[in-house]
């Protein structure tokens, strides 16, 4: 199966394992890549410039292409987390969420190729005069944060029809018809996440773990009330896809209490400490529901690697 993406990272599938911070470290991003998809490196907030270089190591080992994700909100107060992705030589360096455009310009200017996650056509316009070299439409399926402006579908169609540079989709693809659908699309291939959190390589808990694979299609939510409580600055039009739980229910259209209320934080903090998923978060995209057992990447990759030929925009 070739595409713009495959034949630019040189893959045998078109598929990206998105960034996740979180699950998302070096141990998948390198087994995704040693499969033949584009394995990525989600660096959270929290992060060091060290952790950075040791988790682009892991990945870096494989010998094939592998990717760095990081978010724009934190680079403006976090310019070490950009200098250390850059000096990691990925093949790709993802900047999602915020003002992405100076930070676009630095990978750029290194030599290593850049993406953005948009969530509706504005940001992808942006995304492109920022000279980005491939958009990614991430619909409102999608896990983790972003816009819920938009689904999957229609986004994907609007953006191929207004962008010129090469567009991947992401947002609940979740398996080889999701993948066969985004390329008869239109698409260079998809950016997924959630169909790999059940890999054995993906850093969860076993009661995340489990709590995932008990998981049915409706069981996700998109709201604020996780940031709130977990005081965590993200710009606020970027809502999060997570597992409902106990917590969102009570706090859902509540945010505004939520924030002056400190046991309620503490709750969250302890909660996620303990790894007890009735409060704390769990992020996880709509297509969650195909996840049912542990399997790893390679398996997941092979089985998105069984979508039809089909169809691209070169
Ligand atoms: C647990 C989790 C953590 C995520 N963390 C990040 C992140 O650190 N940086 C980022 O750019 N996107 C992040 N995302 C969003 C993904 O890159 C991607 O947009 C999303 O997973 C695609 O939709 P899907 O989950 O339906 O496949 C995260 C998603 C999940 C599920």
């Amino acid at each position: 199966m070739r595409t713009w993406l495959t034949d630019a990272f040189a893959l045998d599938v078109p598929v990206v394992c998105a960034p996740m911070a979180g699950p998302g470290e070096g141990p998948l991003a390198a087994a995704v890549s040693a499969a033949g998809g584009l394995g990525m490196i989600g660096v959270g907030a929290a992060q060091t410039p060290d952790w950075v270089e040791r988790h682009a190591a892991t990945a870096r080992a494989t010998g094939r292409s592998f990717g760095i994700g990081l978010m724009a909100w934190v680079l403006d107060g976090r310019p070490d987390l950009l200098d250390a992705a850059i000096a990691a030589r990925p093949a790709l360096v993802s900047v999602s969420f915020g003002t992405f455009e100076p930070h676009v310009r630095r990978v750029k200017d290194a030599g290593i190729a850049v993406a953005t996650q948009a969530g509706n056509l504005d940001e992808a316009r942006r995304a492109e005069q920022a000279g980005v070299d491939l958009v990614v439409a991430r619909g409102a399926e999608a896990g983790g944060h972003g816009r819920a402006d938009i689904g999957t579908l229609p986004l994907l169609q609007t953006v191929l029809e207004h962008v010129q540079v090469p567009v991947l989709a992401a947002g609940g693809i979740a398996g080889p018809r999701g993948l066969a659908a985004v390329l008869a699309a239109g698409a260079a291939g998809a950016w997924v996440g959630t169909a790999f959190l059940g890999c054995p390589e993906a850093t969860a808990t076993p009661d995340a773990r489990r709590a995932l694979f008990a998981a049915t299609d409706t069981a996700t939510a998109y709201g604020r009330v996780f940031d709130v409580g977990s005081r965590v600055p993200w710009p606020p039009e970027f809502g999060g896809r997570a597992l409902r739980n106990a917590y969102l229910d009570t706090w859902e259209g509540r945010l505004d209490e939520l924030a002056d209320d400190e046991e309620a934080a503490e709750q969250l903090a302890r909660a996620r400490a303990a790894h007890d998923y009735d409060v704390a978060y769990l992020y996880a995209g709509q297509g969650v529901g195909v996840l049912r057992e542990e399997r790893p990447a390679a398996a997941v990759l092979a089985d998105f690697a069984r979508a039809a030929p089909a169809r691209h925009r070169s």
